[in-house]
């Protein structure tokens, strides 16, 4: 079965997501039964081309490489706005990958609106439109039979959505803890070898894992909205990024690390859901965390989440965060995912 995709955001993961299409393409075809056509692709700084015959993979990441734009490509349409793709695109599924705003979902939430309303699916990475207003959207995309796929909004394509949707919560999920957010994690590694917080983050900025704000790393906030994804999605609670307690790694000293490190314990900002008899607590916050657990052997940008099931125990799950590449890999595998409903 052939699918044919708008992409809205054509930057990294954009990028990454076609490179794998590019050299999966065949794979894909043998082992799921489908392909994938790719029709549309907008983007802020690199224009706008809409085709429904396709453009080659290949073909889009060289006018990225040799600097000429999309636009320099041959093309139907050329110029239209992200409104307008994910409204009139000759798409099965847009792929909405524009910057994530966490203040007010926008404009990355009408893109998802409009798609679903235009009887398309969604696939998306960008954590706004989810940690803000997935009640409104999962019914809209509900009501029309449609999906909406976003396990890239929290660890990347590590299946963390994947596993807690599908495959844990029959266990029943009492509580989930995780280290969400791999700038954050990157700069307490580094501390812990004896740098300085300044210099760990100028390092996880140079590495392109810190946001463009760094803020909204080392203030929790990009962890925050991925606990409110995970208890939206995973605990059924209709969480708002005002319901997360949130402290940052701002406030850490040197001292604070060689002090947990004495007792045998690592600081760690740890992203938590817990469900008590007064409905889900959720926060953000550095905590010392025992070497014994497996969190705290989670170094560098590597994320990392356990989930407390009643009849699986713990279960922890680690992998990548962030990435070209990995980020790329769960908007394939969110639409696999949507074939696999359809198809079955
Ligand atoms: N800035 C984020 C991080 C990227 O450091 O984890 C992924 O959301």
């Amino acid at each position: 079965m052939e699918y044919r995709l708008a992409l809205i955001g054509f930057g990294t993961v954009g990028q990454g997501f076609v490179e794998i299409l590019r050299d999966r393409n065949v794979e894909l075809t043998e082992q799921f039964g489908v392909s994938y056509r790719i029709t549309g692709v907008c983007d802020a700084r690199l224009g706008s081309i809409h085709d429904p015959s396709g453009f080659e993979p290949e073909a889009l990441l060289d006018a990225v490489r040799n600097g000429g734009g999309l636009e320099s490509l041959s093309a139907i349409d050329h110029g239209w706005d992200a409104m307008r793709m994910a409204e009139d695109s000759a798409a099965d599924v847009v792929v909405e990958l524009s910057f994530t705003d966490l203040e007010t979902g926008e404009p990355a939430t009408t893109h998802v609106r409009k798609a679903l309303e235009s009887g398309k699916h969604v696939v998306t990475t960008n954590k706004g439109p989810v940690a803000l207003h997935w009640p409104e959207l999962s019914e809209l995309a509900a009501e029309r039979g449609l999906q909406i796929g976003v396990e890239g909004t929290v660890m990347s394509g590590t299946p963390t959505v994947n596993l807690g949707l599908n495959l844990l919560r029959a266990a029943n999920i009492r509580a989930v803890r995780g280290i969400l957010n791999g700038t954050c994690n990157y700069i307490l590694t580094r501390m812990e070898a004896g740098s300085s917080y300044e210099d760990a983050l100028a390092e996880a900025q140079e590495k392109g894992y810190a946001e463009a704000d760094p803020a909204g790393d080392v203030e929790g906030f990009d962890a925050a909205g991925k606990v409110v994804i995970l208890g939206n999605l995973l605990m059924n609670e209709p969480l708002s990024m005002s319901d997360v307690d949130r402290t940052g790694i701002s406030g850490l000293t040197l001292e604070d690390i060689e002090s947990a490190a004495a007792a045998g314990e690592r600081w760690k900002l740890i992203g938590s859901l817990e469900r008590g008899p007064d409905g889900v607590k959720a926060s953000v916050a550095p905590e010392r965390v025992p070497l014994t657990h497996p969190l705290s052997s989670v170094g560098g940008a590597m994320n990392a989440v356990t989930f407390d099931t009643e009849l699986m125990g713990e279960v922890t799950l680690v992998g990548a965060g962030a990435g070209r590449v990995e980020t790329g890999y769960s908007v394939l595998t969110d639409l696999l995912e949507i074939h696999r409903t359809r198809a079955g």
